[in-house]
Parts: C-alpha cells; structure tokens; sequence
C-alpha cells in the first residue's frame, strides 16, 4: 500500500487576479501591478493562498486599444507591459507575495504568439526567412492556391489566415491576430522552454497553460472529417471532427516535456487549460510514476465539468463520482466555477446569494484545488454588455451575431462578449466602486451592483458571501482533511435529491459536509452521537444544537454545514 504524500499545491486555495481589472493606482483606468501590490493585504486576509495572475507582459495595441485579447496575444514573453508596470515592480511582487508565506501562478500563452511579435514579423516577411518555420505555413488549394490549405477550423471559427506577401497561409487555433507557433520546430521547443524558466528563475511557482490542447497538430495536414454531430466535448464541432487539431498525442507527449523542464526548479506546479471529457483530460496528466505518488504529466488540470453543472444535489453527486473515478489518488481534481472567459457564476445561479455560499462551501472542501475568480467572493455579477461598447475580441469575431442571439448563448454558457465578467473590483462604493480615482473612465465600465456589493460594506456585514469564502477558507486551512482527506459519500436516501452530503476522511479524523440545495428545513439523521459543528453558511448558527436531538441533525433552507 503506497504511502500518501501531498505538495503544497495539492492543499492550495488559488484566486485568480485580472490584471486589468483588479485595481489602478495610476490613475488611467487600467489596473496594474503596483494596484494589485497595495491590495496583497486584502488577498491574506481573505485567506487564499496562491495568486494566479492573467497575462501582463507586452502586447500590442490595436487602435483604439491596447492588448487586443487583453495579454493572451503575446508581443514578448519575457517583459511586463508598460501599462502594468515595470520589471522592477514585478520582482517587488514576487518578493511581497513570497514575504506573505503566498505563492504566485503566471498565465503562459504557449500556442499562440501575437501577430506583431518580432518573430511573426520575421516569419512573414518572406518564404525563406529563418523564422518562416516557427509558425504554420501552407500553400493554398490548387487551382489557384486562393483557397485554404485544408478544412481545419480555429476553436472558434476559421482556421486558416492568409498572407498576401507571401502568397501562403498560416494556421491559428484561436483568433486569427494570434498565429500558432510550430511546435514541430525544434528551435521553437527550446525558446519556449527558455521562457518557462525564465519567470521560474525570477521565483514564480507555477503556471496557468493557456489552451494547451492545441500545441500540436496533425504531422500530415490531413482534412478534418465530417461527424455526425453538432458538438461534442471531445469531437468537434459543427460535423466537423477535431481530432487533426486538438488533443494531439504529441501535445500529452510534450506535457511530460514541459513538467520535467518545471521540475529543475523543486515545488513548481502546473494547470492546464483544456475543455474535454474526463477520459482526455486524463492524458495530460500523464502516467502514475514508480513510487505511486506523483504522475508525469501536468500536475493538474482544470475541470471545467463544475461550471455547467445545474445547482441540483444528484448533479453535483454525480460530478464528485466521476472526479473519483478518473482523478483518484495520485490525481488530484480542480474546482472552478469562473474565470475571465466565463458568465459570472452568481448570475449563472439565479443571482442567489444563499446558493453561491452553498457553491462556495462545496468547492472549499470537495476534493481538490479550488480556483476562486476575483469578485467572486463578493458576489460580483456579469455585468451589461453590448455589441456596440463591447471591448472583446471574441466580440468583435462575432459582431455579426445578433445581439439577442448573443444573449441567448450566453445564458446556455456560450459568452460571445466576455466584457461582463471582466469588469473592475469592487473595493468600496465610490465613485468607481474603489477601482480608479473618481472622473477617469475605466477601460471597462464599473457593475452598478458596487454599491451593495463592494469589499468595505461586505467585510462589516458578518452574513456576507465576503465573511462566508473568509470562514470557510479559515476552516480550511485548519482542516488537513478537507485539504487533503479522502472523499466519501454520504447515502441520504429519501433526502439524496435535497441534499448533498459526504465526508473528507484522514486517519482518524472524519469532517462531514452537508449541503441543502432548497428553500426548505430539512431533518436529517446522522450517525453520529455529539455532532460539533464547524462552520454553517448561516453565520448566526453557533451549534447544532438546540435543534439537533435524537441523532437528527435540522439543516435550514439553504444551508451548508461543516461537522465532525
Ligand atoms: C484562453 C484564455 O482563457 C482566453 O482568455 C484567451 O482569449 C484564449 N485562450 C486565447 O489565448
């Protein structure tokens, strides 16, 4: 029997910082690193421990904009922009974040370089320039070469660009402002190798892999084929398949690649962003090594499985079951339920704040690492976007779409305009929720909603979603089970479609969650003689008891409970 061992990044809680959004202290409506520097504080206090930041290094602008997909389009990797700050403030950040005993996440755009980085510029000035090969260039289809080398789409739409200067084509996986880099190029393995190690040299402690799916690509260039689907997690979409674009086996291969390249660097972890079915994702994780305590691939992987999954106990029981089946020790699960591409998810849930404590409770103490987007905490919700301000560029794509149309895929979780979810912090309510100061317009508008949602009027109220995420993140982290327990679940019979219950286990300590999905008490019993109670979403709740008597335990409309 293999002894069970944990790094720390398997008991972390990571919050996901927006740059852009977080706070200015400049004074231009853009936020910036010294912002996010003066709001450290705030991040230790709440209790999480690792920040991952979205991209702040160079990338152009786009008149009338800056960062055209907000740092997913990369100018060079190995500087901060300018509109964010400087190296210097970097290194202070690293140095402020470490001095917290916290940890720091950089997001890595390996696919995809921006169209103005030097090398694209290279690449594409001619046919035989010595970058030509660092991205994917191809002929167009004969006749005339004016049609796309073959039929591969990009993620969201058409895959293929074409360059008139050199009369050929490049592939993008993603926006066609974004070119992908030839990972079958040698030379553009190492440079970017180069760059892991680079933020890792400079003390960062992991990463965020942007889409790392799409590295690599069929060798041979061979056609799509036609399914007989309209979408599929894994196969395509629009009867088109993806398997000449996606999921390659020699991206799981180079996975392995980039985890040996962290692990020169001792405690170091990565995540992947991939949206597949359990099974695919499994493969980026790699095999389970000799000593049955690690596997070779990325260290996680995000599942976004939580993010579509309906608010109802037999849903969520049903999720926790598979996470077991496929992530079962060594492995080890995410939770998420946001992030800048994602509806916020207190919109998703009604705008209901007893469900959002219900969601936060699970997500703190399911089995795994919860990634926590910022404002959730706070209950931020999508804010109002329309076509004619949207900022995006995926907005911009699909500006064709029909603003209803828009709407309606955004409530079935299809966000064609991601401004909603990416609008400033909510620090107080003054004038710009706190974010800028009052009279500069920020880059995007504040949600009105700052006014009763805001960090300053949440940390006075003690039945707050703000005071719920502290407690129970303060739970915890005084909980080795929750961190790092087994999981079990618990059988409630008649009551399973009400209520959600199981149980982190290590050696002799046994923590139980209950979650009640409905507005409406519930009796429960509970094998257990003197339940003490650690942590209930309602913040009143001193004890179980009164209420609980003859092995029964009473769970209010809506209420979470933590007991062991
Ligand atoms: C996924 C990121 O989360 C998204 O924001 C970005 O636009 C694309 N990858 C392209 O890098």
């Amino acid at each position: 029997m293999v002894e069970k061992s944990y790094k720390w990044w398997q008991k972390t809680v990571v919050y996901q910082v927006y740059p852009r959004s977080f706070k200015d202290s400049t004074g231009n409506g853009i936020g910036d690193l010294s912002g996010i520097i003066e709001k450290l504080d705030y991040l230790q206090n709440l209790g999480v421990e690792t920040i991952w930041f979205s991209p702040f290094y160079p990338s152009p602008t786009f008149k009338p904009y800056s960062q055209h997909d907000c740092g997913y389009d990369i100018s060079n990797y190995k500087d901060i922009h300018p509109e964010y700050g400087t190296m210097e403030l970097f290194d202070e950040l690293v140095k402020k974040i470490h001095n917290r005993n916290m940890k720091i996440v950089l997001d890595m755009v390996l696919n995809h370089t921006s169209i103005e980085h030097p090398w694209f510029k290279e690449s594409r000035s001619s046919r035989d320039n010595p970058k030509r090969d660092w991205y994917i260039w191809r002929d167009g289809r004969k006749p005339n070469g004016k049609k796309p080398p073959n039929n591969w789409n990009s993620m969201i739409g058409k895959g293929w660009e074409y360059n008139s200067h050199t009369d050929q084509w490049f592939y993008h996986a993603f926006l066609p402002f974004q070119p992908d880099l030839n990972y079958r190029n040698p030379e553009v393995q190492k440079e970017m190798l180069d760059t892991v190690r680079f933020w890792l040299k400079k003390g960062v402690d992991g990463y965020r892999l942007d889409i790392i799916n799409t590295l690599f690509e069929d060798a041979e260039f061979r056609k799509a084929p036609f399914i007989f689907k309209l979408f599929s997690e894994d196969s395509g979409t629009f009867f088109k398949s993806s398997q000449m674009t996606l999921n390659h086996p020699d991206t799981y291969e180079f996975c392995k690649t980039l985890r040996e390249t962290i692990d020169e660097f001792p405690g170091k972890f990565l995540v992947g962003e991939i949206t597949a079915s359990l099974k695919i994702l499994k493969n980026y994780l790699g095999n389970v090594c000799k000593d049955g305590t690690s596997h070779d691939g990325l260290n996680l992987v995000f599942l976004f499985q939580s993010m579509t999954t309906p608010m109802k106990p037999k849903r969520f029981r049903n999720l926790m079951q598979m996470y077991e089946k496929w992530f079962s020790y060594p492995y080890t699960p995410t939770w998420v339920f946001g992030n800048h591409d994602q509806r916020r998810r207190i919109t998703k849930i009604g705008d209901n704040f007893n469900k959002a404590k219900i969601n936060a409770t699970l997500q703190l103490t399911a089995r795994g690492v919860p990634f926590i987007y910022y404002g959730e905490e706070l209950g931020m919700k999508e804010g109002k976007s329309s076509k004619k301000e949207s900022r995006d560029a995926i907005a911009h794509y699909f500006k064709w779409i029909p603003q209803f149309m828009q709407n309606i895929l955004g409530k079935y979780g299809i966000p064609i305009n991601r401004d909603g979810c990416r609008t400033p912090m909510q620090w107080d309510d003054s004038e710009n929720a706190g974010f800028c100061p009052p009279n500069i317009e920020p880059w995007l508008s504040v949600n009105p909603s700052f006014i009763k949602r805001n960090v300053k009027k949440e940390e006075k109220d003690e039945g707050s979603l703000l005071n719920c995420y502290k407690r129970l993140l303060k739970v915890r982290k005084e909980s080795p089970a929750l961190q790092i327990g087994d999981f079990e679940l618990i059988n409630l019979k008649k009551l399973k479609e009400k209520c959600l219950a199981y149980k982190r286990i290590l050696g002799k300590q046994e923590i139980n969650v209950y979650l009640n999905f409905l507005n409406k008490v519930l009796l429960i019993k509970i094998p257990i003689q003197e339940p003490k109670l650690i942590f209930s979403t309602l913040s009143n709740r001193k004890a179980l008891y009164p209420e609980a008597n003859n092995g029964k335990i009473k769970l209010f409309p809506f209420e979470g409970i933590i007991f062991r």
